[in-house]
């Protein structure tokens, strides 16, 4: 199906499933309720977890938005079109339904030529959640998100890999001050560095009085098995590895090295080879997840290399969740 072919398909109240450079969507119409609510049916998500709306240019933004902040408009600047997600005042065109209830809105410009292409062709904004069952990891292929959702009725934009892997961040414009919501390739210290202040960090709450983002309590990104992430240097987890797994066999390994490991593991996946490269590896991630379930693998352990690269906090904020806190730092 071509871009132009998708859009044909969402203008008439079908839900289309496109490529980011993020992660694959699942959009629908955002002026089209009825096919809004269907995403809420198909990802089996509550209502109340609002929906990212995308763009394909600056001018659908005011049709959304009371005000864009001078330090939004930075933002935007800097970052349009790519993987930042911007939380606005609503205007009142943008439905509950896609702002869960909130006065709020968040909008992304997708920078991934496809997305672009397709939402140019919509010429109107297109709400769209991950394309993933709620709770289950995200996609960054077709194939996975076909995996996931073909017994919905939905279309499907095929763009191979996304490039970067994990969700974009996801900053609040909308108050006095610029908060984080939720980590992603955008990293905190280059957020700083473009508005020259500093943001505070609403991404981990530490209990439901202090959420901010709906999503940030629901979204698991889990798979079905059980998963530990081993957390540190090569050797370090080698050695850990030597002395604590006993049933190897009954174990799948998510690995880093290129070389087979010493003890013979059910499955051995390997995400990158390259130890310290972070974005190879968050490119990695969700293949590796959705493998892992498509593989009914039960026991799961994930290596993840120690390292002082600034996309750290985003991957371990996924893998919390996917892991259910099980974080083996060695
Ligand atoms: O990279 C991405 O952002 C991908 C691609 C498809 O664009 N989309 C994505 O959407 O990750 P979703 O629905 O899986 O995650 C959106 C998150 C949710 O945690 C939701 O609670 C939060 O954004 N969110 C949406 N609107 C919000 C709002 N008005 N205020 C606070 N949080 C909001
Ligand atoms: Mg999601």
């Amino acid at each position: 199906m071509s871009p132009q072919e998708a859009a044909q398909k969402i203008l008439a109240g079908q839900l289309v499933v496109f490529p980011t450079e993020t992660v694959y969507g699942l959009g629908a119409l955002a002026s089209d309720q009825d096919a809004v609510r269907r995403i809420f049916e198909a990802k089996g998500r509550p209502a109340h977890n609002p929906l990212i709306l995308h763009i394909a240019d600056h001018e659908q933004l005011d049709e959304l938005v009371h005000e864009v902040s001078p330090a939004a408009k930075k933002l935007i600047d800097c970052f349009w079109p790519g993987p930042l997600t911007i939380c606005f005042k609503k205007k009142s065109t943008v439905s509950d339904l896609i702002s869960g209830g909130l006065d709020t809105v968040c909008v992304r410009r997708p920078s991934h030529p496809l997305a672009h292409e397709f939402l140019t062709a919509v010429g109107k904004p297109v709400a769209a959640p991950s394309a993933n069952i709620s709770g289950k990891p995200s996609t960054t292929t077709s194939e996975d998100a076909r995996k996931q959702l073909e017994s919905k009725g939905v279309y499907f934009l095929d763009g191979g890999k996304t490039p970067l892997g994990i969700e974009s961040t996801i900053v609040d414009c909308s108050g006095e001050s610029v908060v984080l919501l939720r980590p992603g390739s955008i990293t905190m210290e280059q957020l700083e560095q473009v508005l020259g202040e500093k943001v505070l960090d609403a991404s981990e709450p530490s209990s439901v009085d202090h959420v901010r983002s709906p999503g940030q309590l629901l979204e698991h990104y889990a798979p079905q098995g059980e998963l530990f992430v081993l957390y540190g240097s090569n050797e370090k987890r080698k050695g850990w590895m030597d002395h604590h797994v006993k049933t190897p066999s009954e174990w799948v390994l998510g690995t880093l090295s290129d070389q087979a490991p010493a003890l013979s593991f059910k499955a051995v996946y390997f995400l990158t080879p390259a130890e310290t490269d972070l974005h190879a590896y968050a490119a990695e991630l969700y293949a590796f997840l959705n493998w892992c379930d498509q593989n009914d693998a039960r026991h799961i352990l994930l290596e993840l290399p120690g390292s002082s690269d600034p996309l750290l906090p985003s991957l371990l904020n996924r893998l919390k969740k996917a892991s259910r806190g099980h974080i083996i730092s060695v």
